[in-house]
């Protein structure tokens, strides 16, 4: 990768790991624990693209509640477990590699920064539990603009502040979908592709591709 300026990371599913919320509670939940955490995070990302569509705005902790008081029906959860797993979803653990690497990158200067659906709130905690502070340049949220990801409004927020052309971006997200959004946006997207998982067919192959953000270290 040449000429990049800026390298800007997807929070959820990239950077912390949002199965971890569950997973924590797995003695309590059960086995089903992993299948409850797939279905809660696809119908929270479901009801952002919804609520986008639908113009009917609201942030995403909101989001985030609404999306696991379905999921905790569906799965015929606990309904004491609620309050326990969204605590948990505000303190989320990093993927191991994250803060090495995310070290090593901000001895080279780049500009780094997180681009998320997450509220500045929640965004700013996820920071500090992981002692992540002092790493980023800007921490951008689609509260800016009230339009979450895949909308180009979003990948618009950092090229604006940063007044930098698209392909001076690398993007990194594990999420296919915001891969695909993000290269045909111009940036210059690498996948993050941790559970050796089938790419999206959605008008973009991506040209990186990297199993976990160690590897990044090799390429940019
Ligand atoms: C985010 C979601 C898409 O952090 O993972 O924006």
């Amino acid at each position: 990768m040449k000429n990049i300026k800026a390298i800007i990371f997807d929070a959820y599913g990239t950077l912390f790991d949002v199965n971890s919320a569950a997973e924590k509670c797995k003695d309590k939940i059960g086995d089903k624990w992993d299948i409850f955490s797939n279905y809660w995070r696809t119908t929270q990302l479901e009801y952002t693209w919804l609520r986008t569509l639908m113009n009917r705005h609201e942030d995403f902790w909101r989001i985030t509640e609404d999306s696991l008081d379905k999921s905790m029906s569906v799965f015929d959860i606990n309904p004491l477990m609620r309050s326990e797993l969204l605590n948990l979803y505000k303190v989320l653990s990093t993927f191991p590699e994250v803060k090495e690497v995310l070290n090593r990158l901000k001895e080279k200067n780049y500009k780094l920064a997180i681009l998320s659906n997450g509220t500045p709130a929640l965004l700013n905690e996820l920071v500090k539990s992981n002692n992540l502070d002092n790493i980023f340049n800007d921490i951008f949220s689609i509260e800016e603009v009230k339009v979450y990801k895949p909308h180009s409004n979003v990948y618009n927020i950092p090229v604006k502040k940063y007044k930098i052309q698209k392909e001076e971006v690398a993007y990194l997200s594990a999420n296919t979908w915001d891969v695909s959004a993000g290269g045909n946006y111009g940036f210059n997207p690498v996948w993050v592709n941790r559970k050796n998982s089938i790419f999206d067919k959605l008008d973009y192959v991506p040209k990186y591709q990297v199993e976990n953000l160690r590897k990044l270290l090799d390429i940019i």
